[in-house]
């Protein structure tokens, strides 16, 4: 494991920024110096010439050092159906999506695909994820078996459907529950993998399923939770019709065991307040996705109310629903649909939600999420003059705050100079 000192303008968080505090937590180290050893932070101070000239710097001078972007929810089996034209969430899944991941039963495309995703997230400087593959057993297996031999920190789990879907991707109630087994006793806890119980979403499982999940939460420890949750009208239809008795869609995973503070729940747009304080209360974290929400045209994520009952939010980037791999674009979708709903995120916040928001999120922040002393040294070096627009924008800013806003606005993977998985460099340009 690595051991390397890098020389940049460093940028993390310490604390949780708030409306109130915009600036809380954060700490700038201009023309700083990061030492890392065994792949772990043991320092951030200000450049020192001596310090410096005992030691070979990586020189990234008038670059940011940032720790490394947490995506909260991404599906790699999607690679091939980003872009998809026109349809809103029940036809997308139907007409693009199921046929798509049908193919990865193919081990041999599950190895080639993760090894292709990952490198994906790395040249958008995304060193932690929570992924989701296909029903299939060998496509979690895959994205486990890449991320291990990368030492990357990354979380995943076979997807459980049993029901309403083509009879191709179907699992059954008890196989879904054998296989997630199997996945967990091979990959949860091994190197820095972490297993998620993994339900589609309430309308492809059975009850039997559902309550399986619930089950497998409650045995093994640590294990997280992702599923889908009040994205698009109609599926919201569909979820009353088929759990008439319970309270709201919320309520379905609540009654089978699958809400916690380990649970993931991406979208989160048609909560009602019952919904947001119970999830609030248990510590849930809502997964904001919005490329995804805009590209479906699934409806706005309300911020203001998810700030109301002190929600737990994350960020994800929701490929292929989603339009970009880069958390950049995501928090840039983030400003856009909170600024459409009146309730704008201020600067920082969707770079706390893409940093140490996640790792606290994820009860993680005791590894990654920032440069504390100890901490795994993923992070990223972003360019922050990579374009023309940028190096324009950048001269005529006078504070971080605002470099760091034009930076998510304008900011793609041309941006991201360097990403460091335990202070190797898994991409450079
Ligand atoms: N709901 C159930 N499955 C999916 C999926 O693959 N993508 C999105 N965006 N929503 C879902
Ligand atoms: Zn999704």
């Amino acid at each position: 494991m690595a051991d390397c000192t890098v020389r940049g303008d460093i940028v993390h968080f310490i604390d949780s920024p708030t409306r109130e505090d915009p600036k809380r937590g954060l700490v700038y180290i201009p023309n700083g110096l990061l030492k890392i050893r065994d792949g772990r932070v043991i320092d951030v101070a200000p450049f020192d010439q001596e310090v410096a000239s005992e030691e070979t710097v990586i020189d990234y001078s008038g670059h940011l050092i940032m720790p490394g972007f947490i995506d909260a929810h991404v599906h790699y089996v999607q690679a091939d159906v980003i872009a998809s034209y026109g349809k809103q969430l029940l036809d997308w899944l139907n007409d693009y999506t199921f046929p798509l991941e049908r193919r990865y039963s193919d081990p041999e495309l599950c190895r080639e695909t993760a090894q292709w995703f990952l490198r994906e997230l790395w040249r958008n400087g995304t060193t932690t994820a929570l992924v989701w593959p296909a029903s299939f057993k060998q496509s979690a297996a895959a994205i486990f078996e890449s991320a291990y031999g990368a030492n990357m920190r990354l979380i995943s789990g076979k997807v459980m459907m049993d029901r309403h879907c083509p009879d191709y991707l179907a699992d059954s109630a008890r196989s879904s529950y054998e296989d997630s087994l199997e996945l967990i006793q091979q990959w949860h806890g091994k190197g820095r993998l972490s297993y998620a119980v993994t339900p589609r979403f309430a309308p492809t499982s059975t009850e039997e399923q559902l309550n399986l999940a619930g089950r497998l939460m409650a045995d093994v420890p640590d294990v997280y939770m992702q599923t889908h949750l009040a994205e698009n009208q109609d599926e919201i239809r569909w979820v009353k019709e088929l759990f008439p008795k319970s309270r709201s869609y919320l309520d379905v995973y609540r009654q089978f065991g699958l809400l916690s503070s380990r649970s993931f729940f991406g979208h989160c747009i048609y909560l009602d307040d019952e919904d947001r304080k119970i999830m609030s209360r248990r510590n849930a974290t809502a997964v904001f996705c919005p490329t995804s929400n805009l590209f479906l045209g699934s409806g706005l994520f309300d911020l203001r109310q998810a700030e109301q009952v002190g929600l737990s939010v994350a960020l994800g980037s929701d490929v292929g629903g989603g339009s970009s791999y880069g958390m950049l674009q995501t928090m840039h979708g983030a400003y856009s649909i909170t600024q459409l709903k009146g309730f704008p995120v201020f600067p920082l916040q969707p770079w706390h939600w893409a940093t140490l928001g996640a790792a606290k999120a994820l009860n993680l922040e005791d590894s990654i999420g920032n440069f504390e002393p100890g901490k795994e040294a993923d992070f990223v070096v972003i360019d922050p003059k990579a374009t023309e627009v940028l190096s324009r924008r950048m001269a005529s800013s006078e504070t971080l705050e605002e470099k760091l806003f034009a930076l998510m606005v304008l900011g793609d993977d041309r941006a991201i100079k360097a990403t460091y998985i335990l202070g190797v460099p898994k991409h450079s340009v």
